[in-house]
């Protein structure tokens, strides 16, 4: 089978390494794919905005199947696209992806089918969402605060949320009533996020472990892979900024089987049944990131696609050819295969190694070295890292590899225990080295409830 991998990132290299794998397999093509990804596809050059030039290029090189890896294109509809084209597409329709590109429309759909959440309202008008905002905070008893400059210690604030896409960050989580009220001018009036903060939702800000559970469905079916837990804070010990995530580990040990079926009864297979209800049968990866309560899981938000980083620790877990699955989603026949769906039993640790300055600004084209002495079950997936520009582009290139994003690399290892996991990807961490690199080291660490 040809295959065409739409995105360039550490997820997508994970993606191209497992399909790979795959008997099935004839040819893989990557749009517009990065050094990691070369190692096992073809490069197309391309713009995951130009959907029908994605759709020329797929007919062109007698696609098979299409996966697709970021949000931005299931939000604008290349699902449908390639769909119409009669263009096999692993990937939800744009109906579908709203669950994760309206935060609005996913948490109205939470609503109308029971499924656990944080209470919540959502606002186009800023006067009234200014006016909400702080009657929550005063009925969470912070009225008697003499200044809003005021910190209070573990504040209850609501959460703000940005209702479109906004690349992870969209979401705030105020400390102070001034911080709120500020970051709610900043999306609905200054427009920071452009279109995405048009409309926004304040929730109520829930407390607990964090899991992200990502799960294959055919529209009917829904087979979750194993939890993972990522971390999105830049710092050790859960401080500094949020990022788009500096290191996952899989399985969780927080989410043991019972857990998984609870939230598969309470947060996952009520959005197949829910989506279908509606007319928009939820064909992919389906992302349920959730917040474990003591009164059971509760969803903070659904994804339309693999996760990344978690994917980056999952995958390599995956034991069943990841093309038969994805076949069998798109045929409607995962029931049949879903018994057969294996995973190793083995754990899986991923470190992310970023630029120095991340999450803002920092620079970019920082040669990197070590990546050709790696210890064997480490990989180092590529999320951001080009060739520098004179070196030439081609299949299995990868000397001469500079930085190129805040998220440089992921470096996973697969080991029998959680600890023998860690030890081997910060090993694998420790051959690779770019000017300014810095990363956590508290990743699946023994600080986290000895594990
Ligand atoms: P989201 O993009 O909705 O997953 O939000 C990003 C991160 O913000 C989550 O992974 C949580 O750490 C945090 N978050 C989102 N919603 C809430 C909430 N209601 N209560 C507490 N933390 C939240
Ligand atoms: N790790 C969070 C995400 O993929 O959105």
């Amino acid at each position: 089978m040809n295959l065409l991998l739409l995105g360039s990132g550490g997820r997508e290299h994970a993606l191209a390494w497992k399909l790979a794998q795959s008997p099935l397999l004839t040819h893989l093509y990557a749009l517009p794919g990065n050094p990691g990804i070369a190692q096992y596809a073809e490069i197309l050059p391309g713009s995951l905005t130009d959907l029908p030039g994605i759709v020329a290029l797929a007919s062109t090189k007698a696609i098979d199947l299409v996966i697709v890896g970021p949000e931005d294109p299931l939000a604008a509809g290349i699902t449908d696209h390639l769909l119409a084209a009669g263009i096999p597409t692993f990937g939800p329709s744009q109906a579908a992806a709203q669950l994760e590109s309206s935060k609005a429309f996913s948490k109205a759909f939470m609503a109308r089918h029971n499924i656990p959440t944080a209470r919540y309202q959502s606002f186009t008008d800023f006067d009234a969402a200014l006016a909400y905002f702080r009657q929550w905070s005063v009925v969470s008893g912070q009225s008697s605060i003499p200044n809003s400059q005021f910190l209070i210690p573990n504040s209850q604030f609501p959460v703000l949320k940005a209702s479109g896409l906004a690349a992870g960050k969209g979401v705030i989580l105020p400390e102070t009533l001034e911080e709120g009220e500020r970051a709610l001018r900043e999306i609905m009036l200054d427009k920071r996020f452009g279109d995405a903060g048009a409309e926004v939702v304040i929730e109520e800000r829930l407390t607990g472990r964090e899991v992200s559970i990502l799960a294959f469905s055919d529209g009917k079916t829904v087979v979750p892979m194993l939890p993972a837990q990522d971390h999105k804070r830049l710092l050790d010990h859960d401080e500094g900024p949020n990022t788009g995530g500096m290191g996952v580990f899989a399985p969780s040990p927080y989410c043991p089987p019972e857990l998984i079926q609870q939230a598969m009864e309470t947060a996952i297979q009520p959005v197949i049944d829910g989506m279908r209800a509606e007319g928009h049968p939820f064909v992919g990866v389906l992302f349920a990131g959730l917040m474990l309560t003591p009164n059971g899981p509760k969803v903070l938000e659904y994804n339309c696609r693999f996760g990344d980083p978690e994917t980056q620790a999952v995958l390599p877990l995956l034991d069943t050819d990841l093309i038969d699955i994805m076949l069998a989603c798109i045929d409607g026949k995962l029931d049949q295969i879903a018994p057969t769906i294996r995973w190793k039993e083995a754990v899986s640790v991923c470190v992310v190694l970023a630029s120095g300055g991340y999450p803002d600004s920092y620079p970019k084209g920082l040669p990197i070295t070590g990546l050709d002495a790696l210890p064997e079950n480490v990989i180092a997936f590529h999320a951001g890292t080009a060739y520098p520009p004179q070196s030439p582009r081609g299949r299995g290139e990868e000397r001469g590899v500079v930085t190129n994003g805040g998220r440089v690399l992921g470096v996973t290892a697969v080991a029998p225990t959680m600890s023998e996991a860690r030890a081997l990807a910060y090993q694998g961490v420790e051959h690779i080295h770019f000017e300014g690199m810095q990363y956590r080291t508290d990743i699946a660490g023994e600080s986290r409830d000895g594990i």
